[in-house]
């Protein structure tokens, strides 16, 4: 049986279109199940229904974040995925959902974390003046953004870098990272160790 995705997201969807890809070129052995968005216009949303997948619209605006989550929870369970990506998906999760999916929640962040954690994070780089920025895939915790490192790229910050020519570099490589992030821990061969993430060697 393939295993199963379930992706989150709130906007464009550009990860989630990367993941799909992976899928679709036998990268990736893996099915998305379910794709949610928490705002009903996201073009990740009908970028999902284009390609036929199962998508959900479960609207956050006025919710409060634990009851927000409480239906989160059920809809996820409808589909029993085996990981959940947050793919731009723009809300802080409750211990509702991380208890509900403990360490099978993965979110990418446009940086190298611990730096620049939260909002605007390419921008952030960009004005701390850091030569090198890049993006990460990590196991979601009670923090923002700060659970285990499963994988991360390193980009370079080129001196004429405007935010957004920063942002494409690095999202070109966040494409690449979050399918090769999923593929290890779809695989199991990996261990936690505090908060290592220490891949097992190959038999
Ligand atoms: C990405 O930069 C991701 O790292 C961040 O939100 C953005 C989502 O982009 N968490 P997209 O919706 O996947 O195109």
């Amino acid at each position: 049986m393939k295993k199963k995705l379930a992706i989150l997201l709130s906007g464009r969807g550009s990860n989630f279109e990367a993941i799909a890809r992976a899928i679709e070129a036998g990268k990736l052995n893996a099915e998305i199940a379910v794709v949610i968005s928490n705002r009903p216009g996201a073009r990740g949303l009908d970028r999902a229904k284009e390609l036929g997948l199962e998508a959900v619209c479960l609207p956050s605006r006025g919710v409060a974040r634990e009851d927000y989550d409480a239906r989160l929870v059920d809809e996820l369970k409808r589909h029993n995925p085996d990981v959940i990506c947050l793919a731009g998906f723009m809300r802080l999760l409750t211990p509702v959902m991380i208890e509900a999916f403990r360490g099978r929640i993965l979110n990418i962040h446009p940086s190298l974390l611990p730096a620049f954690p939260g909002l605007d994070a390419q921008r952030q780089a960009l004005e701390h003046g850091v030569r090198f920025s890049g993006c990460t895939v990590h196991f979601v915790d009670e923090g923002l953004d700060s659970g285990p490192i499963i994988v991360q790229a390193a980009v370079p910050v080129k001196d004429g870098d405007t935010v957004e020519s920063l942002s494409e570099r690095i999202l070109e490589a966040e494409h690449a990272a979050y399918p090769r992030a999923i593929a290890l821990v779809l695989s199991g061969a990996y261990r936690t160790e505090g908060r290592r993430v220490v891949r097992l060697k190959e038999k």
